[in-house]
């Protein structure tokens, strides 16, 4: 079954670029005073394109910032470095598409007592078909998905993300935790989720790989819903759990594509994509504006504040989610359940 939204690459690139032409309401609140001295933050997938550009804003702001990435170490912490002139970035390595290197990037924060104030959950691929992951499940829905689900789970559990609901961790004076995940407008109107196929590997081409993008987007927003929800028990704001798109990015997500499609959305993609850099700015908005500290369950595509598609907010659908997430990450990792968060 076809989960998307779009039955072609172009066209979604295409409902991008329309969203690009509105105004940004929110776009002149960033301000440069927004500082983060002091912070920690995590970024995934950090080494390049969009998420390298959060980084760089977010060390240029003051934040320490920890660069979570399979590749690029240590050149692109290298770079951020030293274009920012800040001495507080590092990198270290894990592989979203393995559970076993997710675990051992939480360890190393775990030993070292990290604290992580902003966390942002930004890796993501658009692989032209289905590929199997170390642990069997398929690529894309892990990295994009899974992975996600599994961090948030560790991270909150041992309290590297400060939090009282779940590890009773906040200090008073702390501020709160903020987790920021990057989704994707084309989730608007995906298919609702299939438990069928839910954490199930089958093999597709490259019209589904297209669907699913959005479609695992839909999935992620779900989660982050139900999260938000579980860190504000009785509507008291524990951590803040807000996502974002970030409009169409002049990045090479689509290195994978097929070659002939690859040339014409690297065509569009240069002609009508806004940088990195631009691209970049609401993410850091959420992550460090003082104007949306404690409030949760948020969307913006861009600057503009939105609702997610209608299915996102379901309450049932978000509990059967995450029992499913938690089922499906059980199935393959035996660590699992000694992080998995009891809601
Ligand atoms: N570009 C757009 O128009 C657009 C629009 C809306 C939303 N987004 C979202 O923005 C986010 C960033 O995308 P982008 O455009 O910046 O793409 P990108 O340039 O391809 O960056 C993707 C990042 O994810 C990392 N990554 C991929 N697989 C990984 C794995 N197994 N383990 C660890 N890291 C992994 C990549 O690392 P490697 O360098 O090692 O591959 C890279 O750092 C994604 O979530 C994407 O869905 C993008």
């Amino acid at each position: 079954m076809s989960h998307g939204r779009y039955k072609s690459p172009i066209t979604a690139t295409l409902s991008g670029i329309k969203d690009f032409f509105r105004k940004q309401q929110l776009e002149d609140r960033l301000r440069d005073s927004d500082r983060i001295d002091g912070k920690t933050c995590l970024v995934t997938g950090a080494n390049r394109g969009l998420g390298f550009a959060i980084a760089s804003e977010l060390a240029q702001r003051g934040g320490r910032v920890i660069m979570a990435c399979r590749s690029g170490i240590p050149e692109a912490g290298d770079i951020i470095k030293a274009a920012t002139r800040s001495n507080t970035v590092e990198m270290l390595p894990v592989d979203l598409s393995d559970c076993e290197s997710i675990h051992s990037l939480c360890r190393t924060l775990e030993r070292r007592g990290a604290v992580i104030d902003i966390l942002v959950l930004n890796a993501g691929i658009t692989p032209p078909k289905s590929r199997q992951s170390k642990q069997g499940q398929d690529l894309m829905f892990m990295v994009n998905y899974l992975a996600n689900f599994i961090l948030v789970n560790r991270l909150l559990k041992t309290g590297v993300v400060p939090n009282n609901t779940f590890a009773g961790t906040v200090k008073t004076e702390q501020k709160i935790a903020r987790i920021i995940f990057i989704s994707s407008d084309s989730h608007q109107n995906a298919s609702a989720i299939d438990y069928e196929e839910f954490g199930r590997y089958e093999p597709y081409g490259v019209t589904k790989a297209i669907n699913n993008y959005s479609y695992f987007k839909l999935v992620l927003s779900t989660m982050a819903t139900e999260l938000s929800r579980l860190l504000a028990p009785e509507g008291k704001v524990d951590v803040s759990v807000n996502a974002v798109c970030p409009g169409p990015v002049n990045t090479d997500i689509i290195r994978e594509a097929p070659l002939l499609l690859r040339v014409v959305l690297r065509f569009i993609f240069t002609l009508f994509f806004q940088p990195p850099v631009k691209a970049a700015r609401p993410v850091v908005y959420l992550c460090v504006s003082p104007e949306v500290s404690g409030m949760t369950n948020l969307y913006m595509a861009m600057f503009n504040r939105k609702n997610m598609d209608p299915k996102v907010y379901d309450v049932a659908e978000g509990k059967k989610l995450w029992n499913e997430s938690a089922r499906v990450w059980k199935k393959i990792d035996p660590e699992a359940e000694g992080f998995l968060l009891t809601v």
